[in-house]
């Protein structure tokens, strides 16, 4: 078979990894990818919101199956697209990735469904949304509608950063169109983690647990980036709070997408928190998480086309998925400055020596080749995940891969998975 893998981040390099090794893949391409996605498939230039030139390549090479990484080709239609063109996809239509792609509306069907979340309202009217702020105080969460790159979330310690976070979305348009609508919602306390799932439309079936870290620095501490690293399983997620998930959240989710003639096909990204009324849904991705994907497929050990094709025809409640019990840690390693400015072009070297280490996979986000050199290119440069025996091992040698790592202004986070040492 031929796959196409939209993307070009971490978290697409593990798709293509985990797709390598199937007997079933003869040749996988990737749009855009990166240099290391490169060493393993074909890099096509093409942008992940270009869909006619997808379709275009998807149709010249006969691809069987198209696989997207990022929400946005999502949020613009490209399984409507693919799937009226008669090609096969792997992603939720438009319709069912504004789970992501509007926070109301996933306010609004979790309300319906009665599916547990934090209380929130809506606003349109900068003035009411501050007169409202000023009546809760804070904590209090600020949310942007629409996609905003992840950066759309403003959780306000002081009722004062509540209404400068207002008049920046609403009135400064800081996030575009993004602004317009916002969901004011309740601060809800505990613990993060995160439940990514296979759902064909009606079936659903729940990968491992992973945790996700979203600040820049060791404790939790200044901006939050798109991930510093992750491991899995997080045994947050014991066995009792996992059914509840599936039960009060997962099903209902699937059932009520179904019958809202939305059905969810692809992956669903379950961003909860464990508050000490249960588990309650932070956010619905409408895809694979990144850096989480970096720690969950790697543990996979069914064929991953099986899964995709049993996703895409409706046929879940046919398969057994099968994980390797063995742990993983994904550290990433970021541009000096990330998530604020950082500069490019930093050349790279001990790739090789890391992954020599056995049971580390280097998986490239932001590096180029320039001159003939590998060099920084992105606020996240890699994640570099690593397998043990048990958590300490896999943590362990994540780090010896990431000494051997070098490059100018090197970051990283000393303290993944430390939660679950913690417990
Ligand atoms: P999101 O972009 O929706 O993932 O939100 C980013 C981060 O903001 C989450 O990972 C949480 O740490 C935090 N957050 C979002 N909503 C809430 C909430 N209602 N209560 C507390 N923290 C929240
Ligand atoms: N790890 C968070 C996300 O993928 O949105």
């Amino acid at each position: 078979m031929k796959i196409l893998v939209i993307g070009s981040g971490g978290r697409e390099h593990a798709i293509v990894w985990t797709l390598k090794k199937s007997e079933k893949v003869s040749k996988i391409f990737c749009a855009p990818g990166n240099p290391g996605i490169a060493e393993i498939a074909e890099c096509v230039n093409l942008k992940v919101e270009d869909i006619p030139g997808l379709l275009v390549f998807a149709r010249q090479e006969k691809i069987d199956i198209t696989v997207v990484g990022p929400e946005i080709p999502l949020s613009l239609g490209i399984v409507n697209i693919f799937t009226e063109a008669g090609l096969k996809i792997f992603g939720p239509c438009r319709e069912a990735a504004y789970l992501e792609g509007s926070k109301s509306f996933a306010k609004d069907f979790m309300r319906k469904c009665g599916i547990p979340t934090a209380k929130y309202e809506i606003f349109y009217d900068k003035d009411e949304a501050i007169k409202y702020v000023k009546k809760q105080g804070a904590p209090i969460v600020i949310k942007a509608d629409g996609l905003a790159a992840g950066k759309g979330v403003i959780v306000a310690m002081e009722t004062e950063e509540a209404v400068i976070a207002l008049e920046e979305i609403m009135g400064n348009k800081i996030f575009g169109a993004a602004g317009t609508k916002v969901v004011i919602e309740e601060f809800l306390e505990g613990e993060e983690a995160t439940l990514l799932c296979f759902v064909d439309g009606k079936y659903s079936i729940p990968m491992v647990s992973s945790q996700d870290h979203k600040r820049v620095f060791d404790n939790d501490s200044g901006p939050n980036t798109g991930g510093m690293g992750a491991y899995s399983p997080a045994p947050v997620l014991n066995k009792v709070i996992e059914n509840a998930i599936i039960n009060k959240i997962l099903y209902p989710t699937v059932l009520g997408m179904h019958a809202l003639s939305k059905p969810y096909k692809g992956v669903l990204y379950l961003g909860l928190i464990m508050t000490k009324h249960g588990p309650k849904v932070i956010e619905y991705n409408a895809r694979f998480g990144d850096p989480e994907t970096q720690v969950v497929l790697p543990r996979l050990k069914t064929d991953f086309v099986d899964i995709i094709l049993a996703t895409i025809e409706g046929n879940l409640d046919k398969l057994l998925v099968e994980w390797d019990s063995k742990p993983t840690v994904c550290v990433a390693m970021t541009s000096k400055g990330y998530p604020g400015k950082y500069e490019n072009g930093k050349e790279i070297t001990g790739i090789k020596e890391a992954e020599n280490l056995g049971d580390v996979v280097v998986f490239h986000a932001g590096t180029a080749i320039k001159d003939g050199k590998l060099v920084t290119n992105g606020g996240r440069v890699f994640g570099v995940t690593a397998t043990g025996k048990n958590l300490k091992e896999a943590v362990d040698k994540a780090y010896k891969a990431v000494s051997l790592i070098k490059f100018e202004g090197a970051h990283y986070r000393k303290d993944i998975a430390k939660r679950a040492f913690n417990r």
